[in-house]
Formats: structure tokens, C-alpha cells, sequence
């Protein structure tokens, strides 16, 4: 599901809620990764771009294993084509990380990774939600994007 993709920032709103507090959390947390990330990017710090990058790493790595936990413990059918998608995220990002290393990377490709991140969440992710409504609570991990 494609709701349209514009080049603004990335601003987390009602709509993209999974209905788990936690989801919902990491969701914005990302978020705020991104941005730390586009800054860096904009400012042509090299380390802050570095760091900024290992951030979204990790804490997009940390999502996805929370989020196809939970898809597992409701039995959620689509977990294998959710799961493809998160790793197709993780070898983008991968790529881009490998690409600083040699050359400059453009806000262009910055984009990119919003992009996906934006019909991912906003498409893919709530698919899974009805299935996830089985579960009433499950607390939130803290994460290392809290930064804003
Ligand atoms: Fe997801």
C-alpha cells in the first residue's frame, strides 16, 4: 500500500499507530534516528554521519526483531514476506553504509531510506495490526534514539 511519499519530514501522527504503545514508540524513535541522520548528512559531518548511521543500524535492527517477535506470537501469515522487507531495509542500509565509506553520500539516498521507511510503516506494518490487537499490552523497550 502506497499513501504517498513527499520529500518532508517524516512526522509520526495517529494514523501510522499500530495500537502497541511500544511499536508505536520505536516508530517515532526511528523517526528521530532519520532526522539525526538527514542532519548529519546536510551538515557534512563525517562522524556525526557515521554515528548517526550506526544509530538508525541499530535501532531499526532492534525494531524489526521486536516486530516479527510479536508477528510470530499472534501467528501473523504474512510474517515471511514482513520479514523479507526488513532485511531488504537492512541491505539498503548496509549499502549506504559501505558507499560513505568511500564517497559522499547525497541527501538523495538519504531519501531513499525515508521512503521506505515511510510506505513501510505506513503500509506494510499496518497490515499487521488487526492480528496484534490479540495482544493487550506489552511493554516498551527502551531505545537508543531518544534524542529528538
Ligand atoms: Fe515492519
Amino acid at each position: 500500500m502506497d499513501k504517498g511519499v513527499t520529500k518532508a519530514a517524516l512526522v509520526w501522527s495517529g494514523k501510522l499507530s499500530t495500537g502497541v504503545p511500544a511499536l508505536d514508540q520505536q516508530h517515532q524513535a526511528i523517526f528521530r534516528c532519520l532526522s539525526e541522520l538527514e542532519k548529519a548528512v546536510g551538515d557534512k559531518t563525517m562522524l556525526s554521519t557515521i554515528h548517526a548511521m550506526e544509530q538508525l543500524r541499530s535501532y531499526t535492527h532492534e525494531h524489526f526483531a521486536e516486530e516479527e517477535r510479536l508477528m510470530a506470537l499472534v501467528g501473523y501469515p504474512d510474517i515471511d514476506t514482513h520479514i523479507v522487507a526488513h532485511r531488504d531495509f537492512r541491505r539498503r542500509l548496509f549499502e549506504l553504509r559501505r558507499t560513505y565509506l568511500d564517497h559522499d553520500i547525497s541527501a538523495e539516498l538519504i531519501l531513499m531510506l525515508r521512503d521506505w521507511l515511510a510506505r513501510h510503516i505506513a503500509g506494510t506494518d499496518m497490515e499487521y495490526v488487526p492480528y496484534l490487537a490479540a495482544i493487550p499490552r506489552i511493554s516498551a523497550r527502551a531505545g537508543s534514539c531518544q534524542y529528538a
